[in-house]
């Protein structure tokens, strides 16, 4: 029985058509994948946390001016959003050498930039998201430069915002990925923040043991990735102290229970 129809199914969400035209339905799945899905696996309840982690960084980013697609949050783990045209770039803003550009470049991991750094992948699964210059967005139009003015601009506000909103929970922001949309009014478009940030797709470490409270628990088999998604709701103050993902992943399967 299908209610929707979908849109698209990603690697860690699945997108409905919304219920007014120019809006959808982001769904939040368990699914992990690392190395461009040459490695998956599930994480229960991820999507119940990301969807609410995403909620709560995109609101309080709407809050300082950055324009996103974020409408609201429907239940566990749905949220409606407005429908974009995703800009075929992936948006990587660095504080702190980790990942990659350790690979690449020679570096420490841990060690933190000269400046913060931004770098742009050309969003393609079969090419496994290939490193590109700005000088490659430019030839083959994948944005303007008045649309790149505006991804930098508010690539590093949002950088400067979640630093301190990190900082002031005991967690340090070593990188990230955005992805931006144009949303369509008449004749124009603009550029809004799209997709979801949580930990899937930031590393994220306690400031004092450095511990990792991210998706680099998986990629790296570390194990604890649940305790991981969850220490970092529970500081944001998303998560009462007394719930564990037994409770989360409880609440989820009576929701679907109820058919919701
Ligand atoms: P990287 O070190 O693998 O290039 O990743 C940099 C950051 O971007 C890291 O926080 C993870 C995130 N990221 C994604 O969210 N999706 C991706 O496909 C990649 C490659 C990285």
């Amino acid at each position: 029985m299908s209610r929707r129809r979908q849109i698209y199914e990603g690697k860690a969400k699945i997108l409905y058509e919304g219920p007014e035209p120019g809006t959808i339905i982001q769904y939040f799945k368990d699914d992990a994948t690392a190395f461009n899905a040459q490695k998956r696996g599930t994480i229960n309840g991820k999507g119940v946390i990301n969807n609410r982690i995403s909620e709560y960084v995109f609101t309080q980013l709407q809050h300082i001016g950055i324009p996103t697609h974020f409408v609201r949050r429907l239940n566990m783990r749905e949220q409606l959003v407005r429908q974009v045209e995703i800009v075929p770039i992936e948006v990587i803003v660095r504080n702190v050498a980790a990942g990659s550009i350790c690979k690449r470049l020679g570096l420490t991991e841990g060690d933190p930039l000269p400046t913060t750094l931004i770098e742009y992948c050309y969003k393609d699964d079969d090419l496994g998201d290939p490193l590109i210059a700005e000088e490659h967005i430019a030839c083959f139009n994948w944005a303007s430069a008045d649309e790149m003015q505006d991804i930098s601009s508010m690539a590093i506000r949002i950088n400067d915002f979640m630093c301190g909103m990190f900082a002031a929970i005991g967690i340090r922001l070593i990188d990230f990925k955005l992805e931006f949309g144009r949303l369509f009014e008449g004749d124009f478009s603009r550029i809004i923040l799209a997709d979801e940030i949580s930990p899937d797709g930031c590393r994220l470490w306690d400031m004092e043991s450095n511990e990792k409270l991210d998706k680099d628990r998986f990629r790296r088999d570390l194990g604890g990735e649940v305790e991981a998604y969850q220490e970092v709701a529970r500081r944001l103050g998303l998560l009462p102290e007394d719930v564990n993902n037994n409770d989360v992943v409880d609440l989820d399967s009576q929701r679907k229970k109820r058919g919701k």
